[in-house]
């Protein structure tokens, strides 16, 4: 897919990602991009940068409701959606004593709120013969992060689904792809890193902190190959390749970096 003449939803489209996917796919020649945040006014502000083509929206992705709303807004405004983006997403910096209410949370924001964006848009992009769903998940859905248990489970759920749709759904048109990158200089991870946490520091000991607008470089690039996995960290592959051939030893890895960063 290029993004000549789509119409794009994007939701977390206020954040580093987000923002970032928003600009690049304007200058690529989308005919409309949506940006969808629960921050609306940071919303606003990053469509008036992106230009006539964006439009800002107030969204709660964790509310099915408003998913569908905007859904049917931006059928109604634009016609059609060829892509949609679900990219918010939250951490809880925290393992197994996080509360249900914080467990609750990542899961409504990082998986749920694939499944309501799915449910949205599949009908008309089925009845179209085509249509993009990009969930942005994590090098956490196919690894680990590190101090972030909820985070962990909850990434791993979102490939999982994002998978499910590819298998399911790709012999009627629609593409899916899963952009899992590792550190990512954004607020989520620069509040992580601000505040000391383990997790944060082991992401940014892990390899390259990218720039959000390289995180949209990769972006494009997965979406031109349709390719199902978008790691904008290629290093990300050969671990994921270890822990599947030796789950032991990469476990054992992971520990060794932990034990030095914690010394
Ligand atoms: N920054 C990283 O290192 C990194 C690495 C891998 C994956 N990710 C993923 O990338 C995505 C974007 O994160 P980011 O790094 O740009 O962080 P960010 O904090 O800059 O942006 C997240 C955005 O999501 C919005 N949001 C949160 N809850 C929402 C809700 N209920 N409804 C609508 N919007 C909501 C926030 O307002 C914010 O604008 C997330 O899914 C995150 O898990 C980030």
């Amino acid at each position: 897919m290029n993004l000549t003449d789509r119409v794009v939803v994007i939701t977390g489209g206020a954040g580093g990602i987000g923002s970032a996917l928003a600009r690049r796919f304007a200058t690529e020649g989308a005919a409309a991009v949506v940006v969808a945040d629960l921050d609306a006014d940071a919303a606003r502000a990053v469509a008036d940068g992106v230009g006539p083509v964006a439009h800002a929206a107030a969204l709660d992705v964790t509310d099915e409701e408003q998913v569908r709303a905007l859904v049917a807004d931006t059928e109604r405004r634009y016609g059609r959606i060829d892509l949609f983006c679900a990219n918010a997403g939250v951490t809880t910096s925290g393992g197994v004593e996080v509360d249900d209410a914080g467990w609750d949370h990542a899961w409504r924001v990082n998986v749920l709120s694939h499944v309501y964006a799915a449910r949205a848009v599949l009908p008309a992009m089925l009845t179209r013969g085509g249509g993009y769903l990009l969930h942005t998940c994590s090098a956490a859905g196919v690894l680990t992060a590190v101090g972030d248990a909820a985070y962990t489970t909850t990434k791993h759920a979102a490939v999982g689904f994002a998978e499910w749709l590819s298998v399911t759904y790709r012999d009627q048109g629609l593409r899916v792809s899963a952009l899992c990158p590792q550190g990512v200089d954004t607020p989520m991870l620069a509040e992580g890193l601000a505040a000391g946490h383990l997790g944060a520091r082991v992401i940014a000991a892990s390899g390259a902190v990218l720039s959000p607008d390289q995180v949209a470089d990769s972006v494009i690039a997965g979406l031109a190959e349709e390719r199902f996995l978008i790691l904008p960290h290629p290093e990300v592959a050969a671990y994921a390749l270890r822990r599947a051939e030796d789950p032991d030893g990469w476990q054992a890895g992971l520990r060794k970096l932990v034990r030095r960063l914690r010394a």
